[in-house]
């Protein structure tokens, strides 16, 4: 069992998960009002004039492209009164490098990678989903080890759940590489589901995790707290209901942990 890192921000805490398309600043101050944390993004950076992904999600790899975007939108999604952070993802490592960078310049709380995208454009190059794959190991390594010596704000690895063996592997590379949070969706989390079993045996190789899927209601979040998480990500339940991450949130610390 590794050893956990306490971020007091994130324990028992509801974070609005990444929407790429919709997570801005203005999106997160609104539906991620009394979270602990909302993630903006994910931001794709690429040269490239066709990336099938909304537009405005999507910027150049010029740091004058996105420098008073991101310092406009983490100031807005101050609103929410929780810590923010910043999601990217690219092709080429100096540029999700220079794109965190400028976000912890601009006032981010924690910069993530999203090692969860299906997106061809990143799944063929070994990145996105794929690089938390046996076969990408050592550009795991790479990304891991650049991320955490770039950045001086708190590194989340977002990952998918693919083949749970591969998984539990990438995430044990993370932290022997010092990365601190991995942030996951398992697809479901209902009682009884491979989701909610895998975050179990995900949380005893996790110095912190931040897991999700399927979650609409205070009980969903306290059975994933149950499994050894730290904090529960939602996405769609909070897409649809703005309040919905500030009520859980209250709930979830109205009580102390067992
Ligand atoms: C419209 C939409 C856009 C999403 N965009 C992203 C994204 O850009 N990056 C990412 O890592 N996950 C993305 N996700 C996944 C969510 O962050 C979250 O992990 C997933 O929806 C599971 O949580 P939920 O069941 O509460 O929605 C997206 C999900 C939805 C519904």
């Amino acid at each position: 069992m590794i050893e956990k890192r306490i971020f007091p921000e994130l324990k028992q805490g509801v974070v609005l998960a990444e929407l790429g398309g919709y997570g801005d600043g203005y999106y997160c101050a609104e539906h991620g009002a009394g979270a602990a944390l909302v993630l903006l993004g994910t931001y794709v950076v690429d040269p490239g004039a066709r990336v099938p992904y909304p537009a405005k999600f999507v910027f150049k790899p010029e740091p004058s492209t996105y420098n008073s975007y991101l310092g406009e939108h983490i100031k807005a999604a101050r609103a929410s009164g929780a810590k923010v952070g910043v999601s990217v993802i690219s092709v080429e490592l100096k540029h999700t490098l220079d794109f965190l960078v400028a976000a912890q310049e601009a006032g981010a709380d924690f910069a993530s990678l999203c090692a969860h995208s299906v997106m061809p454009m990143f799944t063929r190059c070994g990145l996105g989903e794929a690089l938390c794959r046996r076969a990408n190991a050592p550009a795991l390594r790479r990304w891991a080890e650049a991320l955490r010596n770039a950045l001086t704000i708190p590194v989340i690895f977002k990952i998918g759940l693919g083949d749970l063996a591969e998984t539990i592997s990438a995430v044990d590379t993370l932290s022997e590489l010092g990365i601190p949070i991995i942030s996951i969706n398992v697809g479901e989390t209902t009682a009884g589901s491979a989701g909610l079993k895998a975050v179990k045996q995900l949380a005893r190789h996790c110095a912190c995790l931040i897991a999700g899927g399927g979650i609409k209601d205070v009980a969903g979040a306290r059975r994933v707290l149950e499994q050894g998480a730290a904090a529960v990500a939602i996405g769609t339940a909070a897409m649809k209901d703005k309040a919905l991450c500030g009520n859980i949130q209250k709930q979830l610390r109205a009580v102390p942990p067992r």
